[in-house]
């Protein structure tokens, strides 16, 4: 299976819309985390959760939560909106995360860790699926946290092998992903990396027993990767065509969800970090599209982007 992964600013319901109906190839899409504020879902997830913004096969929206409480508010919430299953975050590096107890920063507390779990399946009805890193300082924390989850009747973990520290780049580690395909009871997905055919082979080959990958990054850049892992083969002419059609519904989404086309222009301009990478000569296309003014001129460096594909 392969599941899109969480990236905020990124994989929202928009993109996830177009991404589903032009490439057909993602078996799970993963919201990236709400969290609540005064015991409550602050209206500007809304959107990202609603069901009819989320008519995917499976869509599992995920939870930043600090303890049992926050845990149990959000999944009665969710689960009423018709959701079977969620994803706790243990995985988000940044400090104003962390510093709440929140993300990575629960690996450092395997207890807090039980006492969320624990509350969660005495109390909810959904499946819950775990998102992991190795740990928030070292991953020798990684052990007593795997001890935890394998005490719950945990549907899934995902495991990007980092450290918090580490962000999003440096080593991964392929030890402490090993060690965790030995020691955890649970159906383990991996996650990290995983850019290319070349790369996901490579990975395919470590990682005998995992048969579920979680991608991010490496869609984002080239957005008919999971087509091309699963080993579709597509003439040069259907995949330009295909990336043209799925600018074109993430445009349409945009336009339709900001309420003015200047935030309109600056979602695609954000929507152009990764997806320039799949044009040649991506640093000049990404560069004019972050110039473009307003959407006349975007719309013509777009379509001499396009052109040169
Ligand atoms: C900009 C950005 C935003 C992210 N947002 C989330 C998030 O909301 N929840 C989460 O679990 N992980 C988040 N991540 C981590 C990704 O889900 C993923 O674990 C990470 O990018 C590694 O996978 P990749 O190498 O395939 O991209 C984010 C990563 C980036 C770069």
């Amino acid at each position: 299976m392969i599941y899109l992964a969480p990236l905020q600013g990124f994989t929202d319901f928009v993109y996830r819309a177009a991404h589903a109906a032009v490439f057909n190839s993602i078996d799970a899409y993963f919201i990236p985390y709400i969290s609540l504020k005064h015991n409550k879902i602050l209206p500007k997830y809304f959107r990202e959760i609603s069901p009819q913004n989320n008519r995917q096969m499976r869509v599992v929206p995920q939870v930043l939560a600090k303890d049992g409480n926050e845990l149990a508010l959000m999944a009665k919430q969710l689960l009423d909106l018709g959701y079977a299953e969620i994803n706790l975050n243990l995985g988000c590096p940044y400090p104003m995360v962390t510093n709440r107890g929140k993300g990575a920063g629960l690996l450092a507390t395997p207890a807090k860790v039980n006492e969320i779990l624990e509350r969660f399946f005495s109390t909810s009805e959904g499946e819950l699926s775990v998102k992991l890193r190795s740990g928030l300082q070292s991953d020798s924390e990684l052990s007593s946290v795997i001890d935890v989850l394998n005490q719950f009747p945990i549907k899934e973990v995902i495991y990007h092998p980092r450290v918090a520290s580490q962000l999003y780049s440096g080593e991964i580690d392929e030890n402490a992903y090993l060690f965790a395909s030995q020691q955890l009871k649970h159906r383990l997905v991996y996650n990290g990396d995983i850019f290319s055919v070349k790369t996901y082979t490579e990975k395919n080959e470590m990682f005998l027993q995992t048969s579920d990958w979680m991608l991010g990054r490496g869609v984002l850049m080239n957005p008919l990767l999971p087509n091309e892992i699963m080993g579709v083969q597509l003439s040069k002419e259907k995949r330009d065509s295909l990336l043209f059609l799925f600018h074109k519904y993430v445009l349409e989404g945009y336009l339709e969800a900001m309420d003015n086309e200047g935030n309109a222009l600056n979602k695609m301009k954000q929507f152009w970090i990764y997806f320039s990478h799949r044009f040649p000569a991506h640093k000049k296309v990404f560069k004019l599209v972050k110039k473009a003014k307003d959407m006349n001129k975007y719309q013509s460096v777009i379509r001499t982007a396009f052109d040169q594909l």
